[in-house]
């Protein structure tokens, strides 16, 4: 009984350490998207679109495709879908997740990807 309850007491501020370790890293990792200047940041944001939109922009079937997109047409059908002018089954939500520089980059990002050859 003593002996367990030793046990516990002992192991108990290596795990807050271990959860402060973790904390630190998260705080760290939570930084980066500040790093505008990262290169690889645009083609992640972009990421997020292509389940739907496919990679890079180069949708498939149905859904509209967005490599070549001209960046001001981009930012200007976002913003209309965030006001609302713009209805939507989706999109007027989605819109609404990301900052003004991560839609410039996403929107930058698609008006340099080729579209595909349908
Ligand atoms: C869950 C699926 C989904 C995701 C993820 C998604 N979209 Fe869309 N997108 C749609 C649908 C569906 C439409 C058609 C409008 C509607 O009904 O919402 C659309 C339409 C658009 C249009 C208008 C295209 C046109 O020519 O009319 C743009 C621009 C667009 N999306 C950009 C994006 C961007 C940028 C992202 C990523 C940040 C993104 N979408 C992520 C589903 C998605």
């Amino acid at each position: 009984m003593s002996h367990a309850s030793r046990g516990a007491r002992r192991t108990l501020p290596f795990a807050n350490a271990g959860a402060r370790a973790l904390a630190l890293a998260g705080a760290s990792l939570l930084a980066m998207p500040a790093l505008a200047q990262d290169a690889n940041l645009a083609r992640n944001l972009a990421a997020t679109c292509a389940n739907c939109h496919g990679t890079n922009g180069n949708a498939r079937g149905d859904m509209k495709p967005l490599a070549g997109m001209p960046a001001d047409k981009m930012l200007a059908m976002l913003a209309d879908f965030r006001s609302g002018n713009q209805p939507a089954t989706i999109m007027h939500q989605i819109s609404k997740g990301y900052t003004e520089e991560q839609v410039k980059l996403v929107a930058a990002y698609f008006a340099a990807q080729k579209p595909a050859a349908k």
